[in-house]
């Protein structure tokens, strides 16, 4: 009996199927400031974007995550809704495009691509969701064609995306998403990795309100431009703490670590990129016990961290839910992007 593949099963060229795996990230420190070359200290963490993908024998990508489809033929960028109306356009069109990069890279014009998306990672609230997409989606590709891709290739690929979507992007989401662990990042020299003396669960509590990273990142611009002597003096501190940042997580040090994220939270608030949503739930979290919180990300809503001891840890959650926030414990994650093939 012929098996049903549905609408698409005449493009299915061959049942084998490639999957990638790319994890979120917290930083730790150092967020804006690394725009302009300071030092960051950045972790994956154990929540995941996955894509899968397939070959078409019919010269289109069809990119679907959730309910949304759209469809794009590669050979000019113009991509159509399937399902989903401009919703899924605006979601999946950046997506398919760097799958076009991706195909032409790899498979040149001789095939199609169907691609699917399962993130877990909340999109916008800076976890580094559309750099997991992007990291995840990239690897895909690749292992579809089997081609021996370097990590680093990965990592560059998923970064011109990013580019297109805000202008002067650091590169660390791309970074950490690609090649895992904790890293200090110095945005265009080699990263470094960092050693863990322990490692330690992470906090998350997420404010729920999303916001663009590239127009949180133009406006911290503006007033550094306006504000040089400010701007000096921030940079130089900022870039001190992921200093001291790094020797506490080389030394096993959480609260110290939390020390300096309480730090790092006084100079996101003079650049003005936290909300009384994130200030409330980083001083419940100080309240109940945390060694230290601060926002992570681009701010202006989105997420905030918290460090406390594993005693203090149900008692910082449950002071952050009462303050409003979503909360996870994450994990360090260790492994950047994984990728293998199945038939
Ligand atoms: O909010 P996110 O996950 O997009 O993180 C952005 C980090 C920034 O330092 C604010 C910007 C950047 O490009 O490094």
């Amino acid at each position: 009996m012929t098996p049903d593949y549905g609408k698409y099963a005449k493009d299915l060229g061959e049942s084998l199927k490639s999957i990638a795996v790319a994890p979120a990230k917290v930083i730790l420190t150092g967020e804006h400031f690394v725009v302009y070359g300071t030092t960051a200290i950045v972790s994956a963490v154990n929540i995941y974007s996955k894509a899968t993908a397939s070959k078409r024998r019919e010269s289109i990508i069809v990119t679907r995550s959730g309910s949304f489809e759209c469809a794009m033929p590669i050979d000019n960028g113009c991509c159509r809704t399937l399902k989903g109306g401009d919703k899924a356009l605006v979601l999946l069109e950046p997506i398919s495009q760097l799958a076009q990069t991706g195909l032409r890279k790899w498979a040149g014009h001789s095939t199609g691509l169907n691609l699917s998306i399962k993130s877990d990672i909340p999109v916008g609230v800076g976890l580094g969701s559309s750099a997991a997409v992007a990291v995840s989606t990239i690897a895909a590709i690749a292992r579809l064609f089997r081609k021996r891709c370097r990590l680093e290739t990965i990592r560059e690929c998923a970064f011109e995306s990013e580019r297109l979507i805000h202008k002067i992007p650091s590169g660390i989401d791309q970074t950490i998403s690609t090649f895992g662990g904790v890293i200090a990042y110095q945005k265009e020299k080699p990263f470094r990795r960092v050693t863990l003396g322990r490692t330690f669960p992470i906090i998350i509590g997420d404010s729920g309100r999303k916001r663009s990273t590239g127009d949180i990142v133009s406006g911290v611009r503006a007033l550094l431009a306006e504000r040089s002597e400010m701007a000096r003096e921030v940079l130089r501190s900022a870039n001190m703490i992921s200093r001291k940042a790094l020797t506490a997580l080389r030394d096993g040090n959480a609260r110290r670590l939390g020390q300096l994220m309480n730090q790092n939270q006084e100079l996101l608030d003079r650049i003005s990129v936290s909300t009384t949503e994130l200030d409330k739930m980083i001083l419940a979290a100080r309240e109940a016990g945390a060694f230290g919180a601060k926002l992570t990300g681009a701010g202006g809503g989105g997420c905030m961290i918290a460090l406390a001891s594993p005693d203090r840890i149900p008692a910082v959650v449950e002071a952050i839910r009462e303050a409003g926030g979503t909360t996870f414990i994450a994990n360090i994650e260790r492994r950047g992007v994984r990728s293998w093939l199945v038939n």
